[in-house]
C-alpha cells in the first residue's frame, strides 16, 4: 500500500459523480487510502454542495485538474467526447483512470489498454459493467484460475424491466415503456437499451476481461426486443419458458459467438427469476463449472461502490502492469433450438409449407403450438424446432418471410435451456 493515500480527482458530478463523492465524504475510514482533491464540471457552480468538505477544489478547468497532478482522475461524465480526450490525456501523463463509461471502452479500450501500459499506470472499469455488481473483479481476479468457456446474463435493466413487466402483467410493450420512462427506468428514447447498444457494449468490456481479446460492437449481432408481444409470453409460458434480453458471448473454434437479445429461458432458470432492473451474469469454466453475480446493474450508490472499489484497488497495485487485448474474431453461434413465431392471415396449406421450407433446410419440427381466441387476419401461432444453425434457418426464415399469408415478419428466438 502507498503511504500516501491516492489523490483522486472527480470528472462529472452527476448521479454517479456525486455518489462516489458522497462515499468518499461519508468515510473518514478510506482517508488514509483516497483522497479527493478536485471536483470538475461544466458550470460547476450548479453543483456545489454543502456536504462537500472545503479541502475539495471545485473546478470547471480540466487544465487546472491536471495542473494538480491527480494520482488518479474519475470519469463519469460519459459518452465517447470529450470523455475521450480526458481519459487519453490522464494516461498520457501517467495518471490512472477509473471509468464508468461502457461506451468509450467498447469503442476504444485497446488503444487505452495500450497507452495505460505503455505509460505504466492503470485504466479500472468495474462500473462499467453491471454498476454495482463486482463482476470485472470476480472474473478477473476470482475465476482467473479457470479457462473460461462464456459469459451470458442480463446486463440492461430497462429490457428486463420491461419484459419482466409484460411477463406478469400480459400488457404490451408500449404501455410497459411508458410506465417504465414514468419511473425513470428508461430513457425519454430507450432504443440503446432495448435495441441491444448497450448491453452489447458491456459484452465487449466483458470478452475483454474474460478473454483478453477485444471484439467490435457492430460485430456483434443484435436483435431488438421491439417485436415481442403478449402472445410471445403466452407461448413461452407453454414452453415453460419466459422472455428475457440475453447478452453473451462464448468461445468457438477459431474466434467468439456472441448474442444480444430477446431470447427463451427456463422460467424457473436465473434469467427467468430475474426481475425489474437487476443484472444477473452467469460465467462458465471449463474446471469450475458455472458461477452467478447478480446485483443492481445501475443507480447512484450502486455503481459508485464499483469506482471507490476500483479506486482502493489502485492503492494496491501500482506496480502492476496493465492488461491488453488483441483483437478477437465474431463466428456463428453454436446449434441450438428456436421458437419461430409466424403472425398469418389463415388459410389452409400454411403449416405444410412452413414446414417444407424448414424441411428444406434440415431443419427438425419440434413442436407446433397455437392458441385459440385470436383474429383469423393476424393469428399467431409457434413453432418450435430442433437446435439447427443459424444459418440454414435464416435462409428457410427468409423465403416463409416471402409468403404473401405473413401479417408480419416471422420472429426468431434462441432457446437457451440450458440457464
Ligand atoms: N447512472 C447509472 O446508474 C450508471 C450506471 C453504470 C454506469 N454509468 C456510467 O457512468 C457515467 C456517468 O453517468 P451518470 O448517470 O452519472 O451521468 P450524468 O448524471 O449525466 O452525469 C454526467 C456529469 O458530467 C457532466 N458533464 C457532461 N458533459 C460534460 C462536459 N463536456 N464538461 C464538463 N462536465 C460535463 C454533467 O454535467 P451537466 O449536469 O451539466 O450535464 C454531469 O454532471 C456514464 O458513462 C454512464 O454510462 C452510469
Amino acid at each position: 500500500m502507498t503511504a500516501q493515500p491516492l489523490r483522486a480527482a472527480l470528472l462529472g458530478f452527476g448521479t454517479v459523480g456525486a455518489a462516489v463523492a458522497r462515499i468518499l465524504v461519508d468515510r473518514p475510514d478510506l482517508a488514509d487510502r483516497v483522497q479527493l482533491t478536485h471536483i470538475f464540471n461544466r458550470d460547476v457552480a450548479r453543483k456545489r454542495s454543502a456536504w462537500v468538505p472545503p479541502s475539495v477544489t471545485w473546478t470547471e478547468s480540466v487544465d487546472d485538474v491536471f495542473a494538480s497532478k491527480p494520482d488518479a482522475v474519475v470519469e463519469v461524465i460519459g459518452g465517447l467526447e470529450p470523455a475521450g480526450t480526458w481519459v487519453r490525456r490522464a494516461l498520457t501523463q501517467g495518471v490512472a483512470v477509473v471509468t464508468a463509461n461502457k461506451m468509450l471502452l467498447a469503442a476504444h479500450a485497446p488503444e487505452l489498454l495500450h497507452l495505460a501500459a505503455t505509460k505504466g499506470t492503470q485504466l479500472r472499469f468495474e462500473a462499467a459493467v453491471a454498476g454495482g455488481v463486482p463482476l470485472i473483479h470476480g472474473v478477473r481476479e476470482g475465476l482467473a484460475g479457470d479457462r473460461l468457456l462464456r459469459v451470458a446474463g442480463i446486463l440492461n435493466g430497462t429490457s428486463n424491466y420491461v419484459l419482466s413487466r409484460m411477463a406478469a402483467g400480459d400488457e404490451p410493450m408500449s404501455a410497459v415503456l411508458d410506465d417504465a420512462r414514468r419511473l425513470g427506468y428508461a430513457e425519454a428514447d430507450p432504443s440503446a437499451d432495448i435495441d441491444g447498444d448497450d448491453a452489447g457494449a458491456k459484452i465487449v468490456v466483458l470478452a475483454g476481461i474474460a478473454f483478453r481479446r477485444h471484439l467490435r460492437l457492430a460485430d456483434i449481432p443484435r436483435q431488438s426486443i421491439r417485436s415481442i408481444s403478449a402472445a410471445d409470453f403466452r407461448y413461452a409460458r407453454q414452453l415453460g419458458c419466459t422472455i428475457r434480453q440475453i447478452a453473451m458471448v462464448g468461445t468457438s473454434d477459431g474466434g467468439f459467438h456472441a448474442f444480444v437479445g430477446p431470447a427463451l429461458v427456463l422460467r424457473g432458470s436465473n434469467f427467468g427469476l430475474n426481475m425489474g432492473a437487476n443484472n444477473v451474469v452467469t460465467i462458465a469454466g471449463h474446471y469450475g463449472g458455472e458461477n452467478s453475480f447478480s446485483g443492481a446493474g445501475a443507480g447512484g450508490p450502486a455503481t459508485a461502490v464499483a469506482v471507490v472499489s476500483d479506486l482502493l484497488s489502485l492503492t494496491q497495485r501500482t506496480h502492476e502492469r496493465s492488461e491488453e487485448w488483441p483483437a478477437g474474431t465474431i463466428t456463428p453461434p453454436p446449434a441450438r433450438p428456436y421458437y419461430l413465431r409466424f403472425v398469418v392471415r389463415d388459410r389452409p396449406g400454411i403449416l405444410a409449407s412452413i414446414a417444407a421450407a424448414l424441411a428444406r433446410q434440415g431443419i427438425n419440427l419440434d413442436a407446433v403450438l397455437q392458441e385459440p381466441g385470436y383474429p383469423k387476419d393476424a393469428l399467431p401461432f409457434v413453432i418450435t424446432v430442433e437446435a439447427c444453425q443459424e444459418a440454414p434457418l435464416k435462409t428457410a426464415l427468409h423465403e416463409i418471410g416471402r409468403s404473401d399469408f405473413n401479417a408480419e415478419p416471422p420472429l426468431a428466438l434462441p432457446m437457451l435451456l440450458g440457464d
